[in-house]
């Protein structure tokens, strides 16, 4: 592993920010589903959040490959609670400040009479500063791994392409982005952010007619979700959780202790602290509370229902575009392709992609009734789509011919189904033939039957 060294005025700008050290997280950190923190999944960031390690490019040693292109899908960083959540938070803060046993313990004591229930509605989803840095300190590290893509120049001359979704969080997350690349260039430049927005490529989801009526606005779709909720797991949970509080257990519903769940992830991915409300919960109480979202987003975003990763075709097709184009074969006189683009979205945007792709599909489908059986489960969104998630996709120039890798959150993945870390690309073109030359939107989710003309809308 190589840790780079920064100029000194950068080290110092980022210092500052490397805020709890590892002794301060709650041992229940990594298994906050969606709401985890970036850096509990890749733990040498707890030390060093700008080390970066180059061995995860991994083009067959044997032949000379450079990287000539990288598409990065990236979620946005860590941001508030929604107005839902926030709700949640008062009505359970106020529910233990009234009614909970007085606490014996001193955690208890702390949520009685120190902790306050910060959370306004106005805060709604947006980005928070850690947010900021988490995709500050990410465009770093990707410009020290590919420092021929994202070059100072290249983002200079606007030679990288930015592209977000159009909601409040990702349009800062991608502007935090370009200040990462441009502070690794030192330049003392007013800030000048420039992205398109495309809610067509990076919020598919919420326009894919069978996607939004099947699944999203389905109950039954999401039975397994439901019935977990109420199974004998979460039951125990939420026994525990009411004993220790002191409170008769039916006062504490199944979403108040997932808001107490959240608030212990909360001001950790927020404020940097060691919540008291984390004391509440412990790694087996954890654990099922992950398997809950796990489950959650199985059957609403991944591969509990196929229209979900179809859904994100349009995503798909505009990514391997622009791999085709920079992977063409040009003459000396040809314009240089484009080195980069990046994307910025959702959790909701990644997953479908993700399934789509065929990746973290588990021989048995996680249910409400098979908890038991699914703790070696690929499918652990803590893992998949922390805040700050990205899927990269680089393309190498090599010998033989165009290779391409993809990475996961900084970590090297296979395409289904192929043997090498980078195989050939024209490899990677045949595995996914069906959805190249398939993988309608308005077919997939339009329905099959309606012959319907072009829809000017995409
Ligand atoms: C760096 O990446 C390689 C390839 O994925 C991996 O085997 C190695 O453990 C990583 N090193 C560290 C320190 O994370
Ligand atoms: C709702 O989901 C169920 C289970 O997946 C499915 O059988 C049903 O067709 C869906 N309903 C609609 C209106 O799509």
């Amino acid at each position: 592993m190589l840790s780079v060294l920064l100029p000194g005025a950068l080290c110092l700008l980022l210092g500052r920010l490397s805020g709890s050290s590892p002794a301060d997280i709650p041992h229940i950190a990594a298994y906050f589903g969606t709401k985890t923190r970036y850096e509990d999944v890749n733990p040498r960031l707890l030390q060093d959040v700008l080390s970066v390690n180059m061995s995860v490019l991994m083009p067959p040693p044997t032949e000379r490959c450079s990287p000539v292109h990288l598409t990065a899908v990236i979620r946005h960083g860590s941001r508030y609670p929604t107005v839902k959540n926030i709700r949640r938070i008062h009505r359970l803060s106020e529910l233990v400040r009234t009614e909970a046993a007085r606490g014996s313990e001193g955690w208890l004591r702390d949520i009685q009479s120190r902790w306050e229930a910060w959370y306004t509605e106005d805060m709604d989803g947006q980005l928070v500063m850690k947010g900021r840095e988490d995709l500050l300190h990410l465009a770093v590290r990707l410009s020290v791994l590919f420092p021929s893509l994202l070059s100072e120049e290249n983002v200079r001359k606007r030679m990288v392409s930015f592209i977000s979704s159009s909601k409040h969080r990702c349009v800062s997350s991608v502007e935090a982005f370009q200040d990462g690349l441009r502070r690794r260039g030192r330049h003392d430049a007013p800030p000048e952010y420039d992205h398109q927005l495309d809610d067509e490529l990076m919020r598919f989801f919420e326009r894919c007619r069978g996607y939004v009526e099947g699944v999203e606005n389905n109950r039954t779709a999401l039975m397994e979700v439901e019935k977990f909720q109420h199974g004998e797991e979460m039951e125990a949970v939420r026994r525990r959780i009411a004993e220790r509080l002191g409170l008769p257990q039916h006062r504490l519903t199944p979403d108040l202790v997932e808001a107490a769940f959240f608030l212990c992830s909360y001001e950790l991915s927020i404020r940097s602290v060691h919540s008291p409300w984390c004391f509440l919960f412990d790694e087996s109480d954890a654990k099922v509370l992950e398997y809950q979202s796990d489950l959650k987003q199985y059957w609403k975003r991944s591969h509990g229902h196929v229209i979900s990763g179809l859904s994100s075709c349009p995503l798909f097709h505009h990514v391997f575009r622009t791999l085709d184009k920079a992977g063409r074969p040009r003459r000396s006189t040809d314009a240089s392709p484009e080195p980069a683009s990046i994307l910025v979205g959702h959790a909701e945007t990644l997953l479908p992609l993700l399934s789509l792709l065929g990746l973290y599909k588990d021989q048995t489908p996680p249910t409400a009734s098979n908890y038991q059986s699914q703790h070696g489960r690929t499918f652990r969104t803590s893992r998949i789509v922390p805040y700050a998630a990205n899927l990269l996709f680089i393309l190498f120039d090599c010998q033989r011919g165009p290779r391409l890798q993809l990475l996961v959150n900084e970590s090297p993945v296979r395409f289904p189904g192929l043997q090498d870390d980078a195989p050939l690309y024209r490899d990677v073109r045949a595995a996914y033939r069906h959805l190249l030359d398939g993988c309608d939107f308005h077919r997939e989710c339009e329905g099959r039957s309606g012959g319907r003309g072009p829809n000017t809308e995409l």
